[in-house]
């Protein structure tokens, strides 16, 4: 289990979407560990709201199945079917006036509480529903809402997204989710970087040669191919998740660890993105769509034939080289990639230090690799700090690189909660630190619109690679150009 928290007061989560993937898979098994986990208290309650017509037993069941599937804690028969106690479901089309008056009442039943509504929809649905609850007058007191990304497809439709849920919702009430900055990893990265001295003088152009980071996936689109389809990587997790841990990797000190501070900071980072458009972007972009091939679970079909809705302009994978136009980052690339069917599941951060200025050492100690800091987000969530060291024995001076390594779960011996875990505990008590403000996403979309305009003049289409591969060889190309290479250790 993971170290416990402080539990909060008793609330009510409605999710929209209860029937959905999300909702099954993150959302729900989150709200149980932390209810096995004593932070829930009895007496909450989750509402979970889909189209389909069907009672609460059967809900509960699929809940009940979904539980087995992807909760991590083992379940405890009797505290599990306490928690599904908690869990109601209520049929509902958002798009229909039905059923509206029905959930207000339902809601009303409780007493005066913490009230959260969760979006797990489609964007185009956020509009209409926060209408709905503003008609129906249940966005007073303290309630929010919970946004999941991406948030629109383009600048225009996040703006236009923004103000509806902002006539509904004031900012502070408003949530808009990134499951990234919950993960255990990225909140490290603030306490390496604010909590020792060590890394700070070091941690700008003088010294930082390149960062990489990247987000590499093994799954293909599995069951959301219709969204996947208007999405693509660049939409669905260059825009949010790869920027913000940009943005965390390059945001200046914050003067304090809340919401606003660190929020501000961010933003500016976003904002000092060197622009990619048509003129550049055939450089420093790269896009691919898998092929059929085979991962270590067997043969894979290509993107085209496992989506079925599938587009032949759809990118299934994403290489740039970005640039941070402020002092401290000057001429340092950042070479983000992200992908599906790729050769590894992984995510991390690489910070890349410049080599030594001069060697004392003689051929014989070998070459000398220029130190690494990794922050691995998945699997293994650690730190590895690669360094030059003498190697053992006698037989003269010779050099091997080593890492220092700290794998979280050894060295604290607790299971990682789930970023979901973390978050929805957040947004009941309120703490908006780890989500994006709307000035924050829609600088990321005026960095990214760009892109996309520049991929549809092109004409080109995504370049193929093998699933079960590192993506397109020109993904490689983008960083040896440079005379860099990806890190694979
Ligand atoms: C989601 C994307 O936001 O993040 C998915 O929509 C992706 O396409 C997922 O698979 C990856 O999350 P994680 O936590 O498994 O790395």
């Amino acid at each position: 289990m993971s170290g416990s928290g402080q539990a909060v007061e008793a609330f009510d989560l409605v999710i929209f979407g209860g029937t959905g993937d999300l909702a099954l898979r993150k959302l729900l098994p989150a709200l149980w560990h932390r209810y096995a986990d004593g932070q829930i208290r009895d007496g909450s309650r989750i509402l979970a709201l889909g189209r389909e017509a069907i009672d609460e037993t059967t809900y509960r069941q699929r809940v009940r199945a979904a539980l087995d599937r992807n909760a991590v804690v083992a379940a405890d028969a009797l505290a599990r079917e306490r928690f599904l106690a908690l869990v109601e479901y209520h049929a509902l089309d958002a798009t229909d006036v039905a059923g509206w008056r029905d959930l207000a009442a339902r809601l009303a039943a409780a007493p005066p509480r913490v009230r959260v509504f969760y979006l797990a929809t489609s964007a185009e649905l956020y509009v209409p529903i926060c209408e709905r609850l503003r008609e129906l007058e249940l966005t007073a007191g303290e309630v929010r809402v919970v946004l999941e990304k991406p948030l629109g497809s383009d600048l225009a439709s996040a703006t236009a997204i923004n103000t509806a849920v902002g006539r509904a919702f004031a900012e502070r009430q408003t949530f808009r989710i990134d499951h990234y900055l919950g993960k255990e990893t990225v909140q490290n990265l603030i306490a390496l970087r604010f909590g020792n001295a060590l890394f700070e003088p070091l941690w700008r152009a003088e010294h930082i040669d390149h960062v990489q980071i990247t987000v590499a996936e093994t799954v293909g689109v599995e069951g959301r191919a219709g969204y996947y389809a208007n999405a693509g990587a660049l939409r669905d997790m260059v825009q949010n998740h790869l920027l913000q841990l940009l943005c965390m990797v390059a945001m200046e000190p914050p003067p304090a660890l809340d919401a606003d501070a660190i929020r501000d900071e961010k933003l500016k980072v976003l904002r000092a993105l060197a622009p990619i458009d048509a003129t550049n972007a055939g450089r420093l972009t790269v896009r691919g769509q898998y092929r059929a091939g085979a991962t270590s679970g067997g043969p894979v079909p290509g993107y085209l034939e496992e989506s079925g809705r599938g587009d032949a302009g759809t990118e299934t994978f994403v290489a740039l080289r970005a640039e941070v136009q402020n002092w401290r980052w000057a001429g340092v690339p950042f070479y983000l990639r992200t992908g599906k069917r790729l050769a590894e599941r992984v995510s991390e951060i690489v910070v890349a230090f410049r080599a030594i200025p001069h060697s004392i050492f003689g051929a014989a100690a070998g070459p000398i690799a220029p130190n690494k800091l990794v922050l691995r987000l998945q699997p293994d969530e650690g730190v590895k700090l690669w360094l030059m060291l003498k190697h053992p024995g006698p037989g003269g001076l010779r050099l091997r690189r080593v890492p220092l390594d700290m794998s979280f779960a050894e060295a604290f011996g607790v299971r990682h909660p789930d970023a979901y875990e973390r978050l929805l505990l957040d947004v009941v008590r309120g703490n908006p630190t780890l989500f994006m403000r709307r000035d924050e996403v829609e600088a990321a979309w005026r960095w990214i619109d760009p892109i996309l305009a520049a991929w549809e003049a092109s004409g080109e289409p995504p370049k193929p690679y093998t699933a079960g591969t590192w993506g397109p060889s020109a993904a490689v190309a983008l960083i040896e150009r440079d005379g860099r290479t990806w890190h694979d250790d």
